[in-house]
């Protein structure tokens, strides 16, 4: 499919007014998208769990006008947020080829999320996934015979207009994005559920996140993205992430959980490393995010079970494991990783399968 596909033909339909909610979760990256050129394509094909419990609601609420332009509110948890809209007014911009009656409403954009604002989390991927997804929503109204299948492809390609990695939240509970030589139907335009066997120790998969770290992002990703142009490690980065993905494939189909955890911590390490080696130059990661990574080896081998790490663009830690070993390692968590979390806080999460209306 191209860009072309997406462009709305005209509606049967037409509607006045009415609201219409979905709920959308985060996803953790295995192999990360770190670098992207022109309009929100990925460099390299990255590939995530989708996650379960860290969700955003979002309720669109939209009335006929007559005046041109867009026109919209946003509020989190009820109370106005502003602070959201030039992301917002960005996103209309980018996709109003795609879904061209964006300028005949006026719009109110309440949304939640179900972990806090201040946690660190990024609340792009399963924001911009709830809101792409109200919009397919909302164009179905007005083209009730749109198919399942490509509503559900249109929303990941319009949530990835919104952010890259939102285009992985629609589906579950593994979603590619980015085209792959070796993954059938990949594209750098949507995600698609990965199609191949996946073994039974990765289902319902569990992911612990440790707050470590609950500021405010330090670089932004959109800042973070930039920084691969002209990296000096940029080349080499996109092909070894894509080599990843291709190594998976095998372990994902074996339940080689070994070799899981070579790829997935290197790539969490990778990422970090890119970070470092750019100009500007940050350390993402805290003290207290190593204390977690070498407390988790240290357990791995005196234990025998296969906990292992990952991180996003920040310092909090995504503890991964296979459901067998939720006891072991809950425990494990709560008694020697929880002291370095702020104010000893995280949140128990595992694979889900993507975003739904309500
Ligand atoms: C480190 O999707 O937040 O989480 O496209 O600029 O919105 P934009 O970037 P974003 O980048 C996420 C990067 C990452 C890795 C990943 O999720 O693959």
């Amino acid at each position: 499919m191209t860009e072309e596909d997406f462009i709305a033909r005209a509606y049967p339909k037409t509607i006045e007014s009415d609201a219409v909610s979905c709920i959308a979760p985060s996803n953790i990256a295995l192999v990360k998208y770190w670098g992207k050129y022109g309009e929100q394509l990925p460099e390299n094909a990255s590939v995530s769990f989708t996650l379960s419990n860290c969700h955003t609601k979002t309720t669109l609420s939209f009335q006929k006008k007559e005046s041109e332009g867009f026109e919209f509110s946003v509020f989190l948890d009820d109370l106005p947020a502003p602070a959201f809209e030039p992301k917002i007014l960005k996103f209309f911009e980018r996709i109003e080829q795609y879904v061209p009656f964006l300028n005949k409403f006026s719009f109110t954009i309440h949304t939640s999320n179900s972990f806090p604002h201040s946690s660190g989390i990024a609340s792009s991927a399963s924001g911009m996934g709830a809101l792409a997804l109200c919009l397919v929503r909302m164009e179905q109204q007005m083209d009730p015979q749109m198919d399942h299948a490509y509503a559900t492809r249109k929303a990941s390609f319009l949530a990835r207009l919104g952010s890259g990695s939102a285009s992985r939240s629609i589906e579950g509970p593994l979603v590619v994005w980015g085209k792959h030589a070796k993954i059938e139907g990949s594209s750098n335009l949507f995600g698609v559920p990965y199609p191949y066997t996946i073994h039974p120790v990765f289902q319902n998969f569990q992911d612990t996140i440790l707050l470590v770290d609950k500021g405010e992002k330090q670089v932004s990703s959109t800042l973070g993205h930039d920084l691969m142009h002209g990296h000096p490690f940029a080349r080499q980065r996109f092909e070894k992430a894509n080599a990843n993905l291709s190594a998976l494939i095998p372990v994902l189909e074996t339940g080689d959980l070994s070799e899981f955890i070579q790829i997935v911590e290197s790539e969490a390490l990778s990422l970090h490393a890119m970070m470092m080696t750019s100009r500007p130059y940050f350390i993402l990661m805290k003290p207290n995010t190593l204390e977690i990574i070498n407390r988790i080896w240290a357990f791995r081998k005196r234990s025998g079970t296969s906990v292992c790490f990952t991180l996003d663009a920040g310092a909090n830690v995504h503890v991964l494991y296979p459901i067998a070993e939720k006891e072991k390692i809950q425990t494990f968590i709560e008694d020697e990783l929880t002291v370095y979390c702020k104010d000893g806080a995280f949140i128990i999460d595992q694979t889900g399968s993507g975003a739904l209306p309500l």
